[in-house]
């Protein structure tokens, strides 16, 4: 470190020298595909499929389509072998398929909401990223047994190895930092923060030669609700290099990278092998910009050409090792394009799978993850900007009727109405959000809407469903989100003796939890049932509040990954919903809790749900995907 800093020049010659004696490669990082090393095969995760596509690169057509499981979220290349590792998220698993045999060969358990996976150059050893709550798995592929686990932030989702294998740069979803951690021991050996509106950070990619990492990511402008100014694209270089005289963290404004051309949902990066050319995918707009590398530490990135136009929904982007063949993955057009790398002309396209569930959800997807018309007239935000993929973005905006927390949408179509205040009873009741302010769109139905009258729920009584194929295929998709059981249980169904303790202090009839969080989806909303929505103390104080105090009762189920809590997100954690926030006894009786019993009840909250609610009550809405039988 210390000779480091004294000649940086003469070790970063050297450094350069070592490099290219083999092919030049940036390290691994996070995808949804993968490059084989040999170039001759490209892997594609299909995420709503639950299936692995395997391409030919020379015939350019697909070798096979193999089950995986429910939702698979990264993929790679083990070394030079013909096996692939693939994340599935919701079943905490790491799969191993060989491309020999076109089978899964291995499955691995891992720790909750497995997301990210690299592999090193020689295979030996495999790193993935743990979302929730934030975590690193290595993987030794002798025996594909984990070997360690390491703390990696919080949220983590994009990983990429240094090029000399050495260290791993992590990125947190919901704050863009960026977290380098030693690679043989997990010790965390600097972090580059982001600021306080960064979000999404969901891949990372290193420089072959230089001192950089990049990665592609959002800003979430809370205290602006406008189709003009909520949502910024952007692009994060950081100097990885530790020199004192460097800037450590720059940030592209990708809004005003194209001139007036608008870009929205950078998603994945990718360096060329030769280090010369960056390629950004954006995934709102369906398109990308190719930039040259600039070595100057200054600007950085130069744009070369126009944004160039892409398939339904990009969300990968990879280039052949050999740099002569650029791929794209069209999420929701099922499909990978090969390109030309200096132009990104397109030169073929392999389907990737059939599309998933049904064509109205895949509408439905499409309509949430675009930024252009009709959704909006601006190009800067969609539905996916606030509810990427139907999580939450973490984040309390500073709407006209007070401040809001984003829910996670996860079983929406049990516990409708909808919103804190209960003012909309349907999904289509969102045109008004399409139409209004914050996306400034045209809209989904013809026609126009009942005025609202400041904040009067107009929306419970304009009934906008069966209006439009669009705006029912927006609800079907938006109601569609499930759960995945909690991981602070022991087995499923089984809680642990402390949340049991939890369990019976939530249904006792004196701290009253059930008698709002009642049923199968602890909550009492219920569709059609006027005033049922309770003052629980939360929105008293707040002068910014034009619809409440009453507000209706949200869910409790995945409550342990959904931090901040309540309408105004002021609970940091779940004891202070109990405690700080429930000094007057209103929310529940908890004050008489010792805080050991206080404890178990949190204890028992976190482990919501412990058991899989029913896919069907008597408030379940029309409009949703029904499950096969
Ligand atoms: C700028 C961020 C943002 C955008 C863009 C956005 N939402 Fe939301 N969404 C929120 C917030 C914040 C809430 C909570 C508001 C409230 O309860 O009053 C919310 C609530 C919802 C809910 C209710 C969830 C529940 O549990 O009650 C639905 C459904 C929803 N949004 C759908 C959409 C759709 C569809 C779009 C696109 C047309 C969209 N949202 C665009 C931030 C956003
Ligand atoms: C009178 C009905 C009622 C009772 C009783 C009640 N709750 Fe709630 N709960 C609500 C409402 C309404 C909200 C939303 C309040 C807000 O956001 O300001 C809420 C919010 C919450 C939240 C935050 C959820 C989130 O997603 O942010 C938690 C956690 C919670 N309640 C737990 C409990 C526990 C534990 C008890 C028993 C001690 C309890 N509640 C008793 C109605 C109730």
């Amino acid at each position: 470190m210390l000779i480091w800093k004294m000649h940086p020049l003469p070790l970063a010659i050297l450094t350069f020298a070592l490099f290219n004696l083999n092919q030049l490669r940036a390290g691994q990082s996070n995808s949804l595909m993968d490059v084989s090393q040999d170039g001759k095969r490209i892997a594609v995760a299909n995420t709503d499929s639950g299936t692995v596509t395997v391409f030919d690169v020379q015939s350019r057509s697909p070798l096979a389509e193999i089950p995986v499981g429910t939702k698979p979220e990264g993929v790679t290349w083990i070394g030079k072998s013909p096996l692939l590792a693939v994340t599935l998220y919701s079943e905490d698993k790491v799969v191993i398929i060989d491309c020999d045999k076109l089978s899964v060969i291995k499955t691995i358990t891992t720790e909750d909401e497995p997301y990210g996976i690299v592999s090193t150059m020689d295979g030996k050893k495999l790193y993935v990223t743990h979302e929730y709550p934030g975590k690193i798995s290595e993987i030794n592929t002798a025996d594909f047994k984990v070997t360690q686990v390491f703390n990696a932030g919080k949220m983590t989702r994009g990983i990429a190895l240094s090029p000399d294998e050495k260290y791993l740069f992590v990125t947190e979803f919901y704050t863009a930092s960026v977290n380098k951690l030693d690679a043989a021991t997990g010790k965390m050996m600097d972090q580059w923060k982001g600021r306080d509106d960064d979000n999404f950070a969901r891949q990372i990619t290193a420089h072959p030669t230089r001192p950089k990492v990049y990665y592609p990511h959002i800003r979430s402008r809370t205290h602006i609700i406008d189709a003009d100014g909520s949502i910024f694209p952007e692009f994060t270089i950081c100097d990885t290099s530790g020199l004192p005289d460097k800037t450590r963290r720059m940030t592209v404004a990708m809004d005003t990278f194209n001139g007036v051309y608008v870009v929205a949902t950078p998603w994945e990066t990718a360096v060329s092998p030769d280090g010369k050319t960056i390629y950004i995918i954006y995934s709102g707009t369906n398109d990308m910009n190719i930039c040259k590398v600039m070595d100057d530490d200054y600007s950085e990135i130069q744009r070369v050409g126009t944004a160039i136009r892409l398939g339904v929904n990009p969300r990968a982007i990879r280039v052949n090792p050999n740099g002569k063949e650029v791929y794209v993955y069209n999420a929701l057009q099922f499909d990978v394009t090969i390109h030309d790398p200096t132009t990104m002309t397109k030169l073929a396209s392999m389907k990737s799978c059939d599309p998933p569930k049904s064509p109205e959800w895949v509408r439905g997807k499409i309509l949430f993850a675009t930024s252009l018309s009709p959704m909006t007239s601006r190009r800067w935000v969609a539905c996916f900007s606030c509810h990427p993929d139907g999580n939450s973005d973490g984040r309390i905006w500073e709407n006209p009727e007070g401040l809001r927390k984003t829910p996670p949408m996860a079983g929406l179509a049990h516990t409708h109405p909808l919103h804190w205040s209960a003012d909309r009873d349907e999904v289509q009741d969102f045109e008004y959000t399409i139409r209004g302010k914050l996306m400034r769109g045209y809209g989904l139905t013809k026609g126009a809407l009942t005025p609202k009258n400041g904040f009067e729920k107009t929306e419970l009584k304009e009934k906008l469903s069966e209006k439009s194929a669009d705006l029912d295929a927006l609800a079907i998709y938006t109601n569609s989100f499930g759960f995945t059981l909690s991981p602070h249980i022991e087995a499923p169904g089984k809680l642990s003796k402390q949340a049991e303790r939890g369990k019976a202090l939530f249904f006792n009839n004196q701290v009253a939890c059930a008698s709002c969080h009642s049923g199968p989806y602890y909550s009492d909303s219920q569709l059609g049932a006027k005033g049922k929505v309770h003052d629980v103390g939360t929105g008293n104080d707040d002068p910014s509040e034009k619809m409440g105090p009453q507000y209706d009762t949200p869910t409790l189920l995945g409550l342990y990954r959904n931090a901040p809590y309540l309408h105004h997100g002021k609970a940091k954690t779940l004891m202070e919903v109990l405690t700080t926030q429930n000094l007057k006894d209103k929310h529940g009786k908890t004050s008489h809790l010792s805080t050991s019993e206080k404890e178990d009840l949190v204890e028992f909250l976190k482990a919501l749900p412990y058991e899989m609610p029913p896919d069907e009550t008597p408030n379940t809405v029309k409009f949703r995907l029904t499950p096969k039988k």
